[in-house]
């Protein structure tokens, strides 16, 4: 296990010498099925695969979050192991945030609204960790789940903008059978909840059926999705907008490549979502 970034640096550089190509998915570790899917993804794309498993402190807006995320480390290895990734690298947070440590990435605009808006700094947090790791790792693709569609608008920009060489997949999210996408969260949903929780991706998939069927106005997609979140008394939504997939801009006539972003409060945790309309890889439910 490679815990060190110069143990990481070395392997890294003699592989590449050897003419291989480096695939790298960035994780906090707790891993499920929806990451075993991103870890596939890094293995049809390059010859070696990269996992990092790093809690970062500076993603969390609530402390309690950090302290409370689970540690899985024996079974992540295991995961890893099994999928064929040749390198978990496991930094500490003295190794990645040294002492005396003061810079921080900011992608300006994406970062404050949404997701942003409710958790001031997360992407700051986000941003930040992903740059030091792209410097680590220096690889050639780096995947990331649909599922955090915001991450992948911020890290995207992050790349254009600072001139990253790394190419950026985006993985399509994995979903239970009923619909929920696959998230870390969804343990914490009691089983109420866990029913519930299906109303996103209904709405969702809802939102998708009638614009591929003709409606492109935005309000009426919006208020399809909105009609599914109302219909639970557990489920409140926080938001739901139809948005361009780069500047996450509210779109007022939906094309095929926008996407429904929803968030809302289910049992007391929160969850995210989205679906692009033009897609069709996904079942309807
Ligand atoms: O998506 C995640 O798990 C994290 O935000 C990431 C990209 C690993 C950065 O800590």
């Amino acid at each position: 296990m490679i815990t060190s970034s110069e143990g990481l640096r070395e392997f890294v550089v003699a592989r590449r010498t050897e003419g291989s190509s480096i695939g790298f998915v960035p994780t906090m570790g707790a891993l499920h099925h929806g990451h075993l899917s991103l870890i596939d993804v890094a293995h049809e794309n390059a010859d070696l695969v990269v996992v990092s498993a790093f809690v970062n402190p500076l993603q969390f807006d609530k402390a309690e979050d950090f302290d409370r995320y689970p540690d899985t480390r024996r079974a992540d290895e295991e995961m890893c192991r099994q999928r064929g990734v040749q390198v978990l690298y496991r930094p500490n947070v003295a190794e990645m945030y040294p002492s005396g440590f003061a810079t921080n990435v900011h992608v300006g605009g994406l970062s404050s609204i949404l997701e942003g808006a409710s958790r001031p700094g997360h992407f700051d947090g986000v941003a930040t960790v992903v740059a030091k790791l792209f410097n680590t790792v220096d690889p050639d693709v780096a995947v990331f789940g649909a599922k955090d569609f915001q991450q992948v608008a911020v890290i995207r920009r992050m790349v254009t903008d600072l001139g990253f060489r790394v190419r950026i997949i985006v993985a399509p999210t994995v979903r239970e059978s009923d619909g929920l996408a696959m998230s870390s969260r969804n343990v914490r949903l009691d089983a109420e909840a866990r029913g519930a929780a299906t109303q996103l991706s209904k709405g969702l998939f809802a939102a998708r059926a009638a614009f591929q069927s003709g409606t492109t106005n935005s309000n009426t997609l919006v208020d399809l999705v909105a009609d599914h979140i109302g219909a639970s008394p557990l489920v409140t939504a926080d938001y739901v907008h139809i948005v361009d997939p780069y500047t996450l801009q509210p779109v007022d006539i939906a094309g095929p490549d926008d996407v429904v972003l929803v968030a809302a409060i289910v049992g007391g945790i929160r969850l995210i979502d989205n679906l692009v309309l033009g897609d069709d890889d996904l079942p309807e439910d």
